[in-house]
Formats: C-alpha cells, structure tokens, sequence
C-alpha cells in the first residue's frame, strides 16, 4: 500500500511517500520538508497569516517533486493522510484543502491525522522493534506530556503541561540570552560547548502534578539579570544556557522516571522537536531498566512521513475519518477507539 502525507500544522510544510509492506512495515520512498524558519524569526515566532501563505506556495511544489523523484503518479497513491490538527487553523485548512482536492479528484481515500498521533508514533517508524506498550514522551515547541502507547489508536494520557511546552521554555529561554527564535536547538549547542558550568537554577515545582516551566523561566529571567552586563562573555552565555537545558532536562527526566515507576512499563519512546536534545537524549538513555526508543532527528522535528504512517496504521485498522473539518485544538487521548 503506498500512503502520501501531508503535514502543515505550524511551520514546516512537510510531504512524504511510505510503502507498507505484507507485514505491515513501512518503508519510506521518499519526504521533503520546506522549513519557514527565516522567514518567522524576523518576528521572533510564528506569524500564522504569513506561515498559510507559505505553505499554499510550498506545498504543490514539494507535492510534484516528491512524486518525480520516487517516480510515482497519483494513480500510484492508494491513500492519504493530511494533518487535521492541533494546529495553526489556517495553515492546516492549507493542507486539508490540498488533500482533498487530491482525493475527491482522483477517488483516493483520506484520512484526517492527529499531529501528536504523528509524534507518538513517528518512534516506531524508526524503531520497528519498538513494541506496545510503551511510554511516550513528547516534548515539542507546543506540547509536552507523557502519554501510555497501548497500541495504534489506543491512547492514555498519564501528564501534560500545566503552562508552558518544554520547547517554549527553551526557545523562551534562548530568546532571554538574545538568540534568534526559535532558539532551543541553538541553546543546546550553546549548552553543549561546556561540560558543566558554575551556574544553576533551583529545582521547581517537582511535587506538584503534570509539568510546570514557569517558575524555572521566573528563576532564569533572574539568573540572566544577575548576568546582564557579562551577556557578551560567550562563556557566561554558554554557562547561561548550560544551566537552563540541565534544568529543563532535568524536569522532564523526574517527571518521566516517576510515570515509568506508575506505570510499570520499562519502553520509553521520546519524540517531538526538543527530541532531538543531546542532552536529553542522554539522560533518557541513562536511566536504568528502560529501553528508550527515539525517532530520527529529521523525524522528531515535525514531518509528514510520520503523518502517512499514522493514516496507514489507522486505515490497517479499519478506522476511516468521518469529518475532516480543521481541528486546531485536539487531545490526543480523544483519538482512542
Ligand atoms: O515538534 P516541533 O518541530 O514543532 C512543534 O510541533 O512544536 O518542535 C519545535 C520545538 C521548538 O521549540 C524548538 O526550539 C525545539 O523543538 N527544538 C529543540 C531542539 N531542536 C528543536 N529544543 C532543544 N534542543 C534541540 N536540539
Ligand atoms: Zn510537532
């Protein structure tokens, strides 16, 4: 079965070709992703009417490439899945219109995808020896929460943020040491030039349920205050940003050791953009009796082969959309069957 995606939830307009095979494996024939970074830092963060016009240029051209250089036609394509949400309203109602107008054209059959379903499952489109059950935590630029993989179409929310995602607190956290938006992967390389650093930020609200980075951006807004006339020492600034991932990290680690425990489940899979964390990496994989799982770099941040592999996980299953209205916002969990 050959699957196109379509991804145009935020920024990133993202098409991808997946093949699965008679044991229902996916093979990816090809993805491309148009990234709209320059062109929203400017601003320092996303401007939604900019970012639909964006993606309503990019998207045919990724589209006819995609399929000229996998050598495939449309007749080819047994189905679709396009992001429905959560999202940018007009940037999904981008991608959702594209889709459409492929599939009622051409009699294709589409299914409308959740975004994080994407993310949840994109670990398991590089890991194919990654089994259910499984514990997932996504940390992306607008969600972070631990959610229990039972199975495709079979999710349990176990935590979420209470305020800001863990990749808002390092883009906000970046923004603070003057680096442009969106700046958690220029943090973390910032971060990464020191193997340890003087400073440290207190450890926060780590009795309290679900995630919380508020107090720990109050307690670095302070930090760089203390700092503000060494912010041009780049090691001052390396040491900044040292102490604000180890902070962030460590958060995530306490909240994700302590769901494991809860939950009895020694598979940990990591996804979503601030996945793709050295040091996050690295404290996941530390911790001991779990095997951690983490899709490729390319497919932590947001794109479309994960995408099609949703829509095939689900159509395998039997589970057709009914609506394919745009959803900007969409709990994950509610797309349990
Ligand atoms: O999943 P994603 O590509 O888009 C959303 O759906 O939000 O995640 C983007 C987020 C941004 O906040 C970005 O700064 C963060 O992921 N990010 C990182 C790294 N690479 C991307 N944060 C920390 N370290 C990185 N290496
Ligand atoms: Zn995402």
């Amino acid at each position: 079965m050959l699957v196109l995606g379509i991804e145009t939830s935020c920024d990133e307009s993202a098409v991808a070709l997946i093949e699965l095979d008679s044991n229902a494996r996916p093979k990816l024939l090809g993805e491309l992703i148009s990234s709209q970074n320059n062109i929203h830092e400017q601003y320092g963060g996303v401007v939604p009417e900019l970012a639909s016009r964006e993606h309503l240029r990019n998207l045919p051209l990724l589209y006819d490439s995609l399929l000229s250089s996998a050598n495939k036609t449309i007749q080819d394509i047994d189905l679709i899945g396009v992001t429905q949400g959560p999202g940018l309203k007009g940037c999904l109602l981008i991608g959702i219109s594209f889709a459409r107008g492929l599939s009622e054209s051409m009699g294709k059959p589409l299914v409308g995808v959740n975004h994080i379903e994407g993310h949840l499952l994109a670990p398991r489109l590089d890991n194919p020896n990654l089994e259910f059950p499984y514990l997932c935590l996504i940390v992306s630029g607008g969600h972070t929460e631990i959610i229990e993989v039972r199975g495709v179409a079979d999710y349990h929310l176990v935590t979420r943020t209470q305020d800001d995602a863990a990749g808002e607190a390092f883009d906000k956290s970046a923004n603070l040491l003057g680096l442009p938006y969106p700046g958690g992967a220029r943090l973390a390389a910032l971060a990464d030039t020191l193997k340890q650093s003087p400073l440290k930020l207190p450890k926060v609200m780590r009795e309290q349920e679900g995630f919380s980075f508020s107090g720990l951006k109050t307690a670095f807004l302070l930090l760089v205050k203390q700092n503000q006339q060494n912010l041009n020492d780049e090691i001052i600034k390396a040491q900044l940003a040292f102490a604000a991932q180890e902070a962030i990290v460590d958060t995530l680690i306490h909240k994700v050791g302590i769901a494991l425990k809860e939950r009895g489940i020694s598979r940990l899979a990591v996804s979503g953009g601030v996945a793709a964390n050295r040091r996050l990496r690295e404290a996941v994989s530390s911790i001991k009796g779990v095997s951690s799982y983490f899709p490729t770099t390319l497919h932590s941040t947001d794109n479309a082969a994960m995408i099609s592999y949703v829509a095939a996980a689900r159509w395998q299953k039997g589970i057709k959309s009914q609506d394919l209205s745009v959803m900007p916002r969409w709990p994950v969990e509610s797309c349990s069957i």
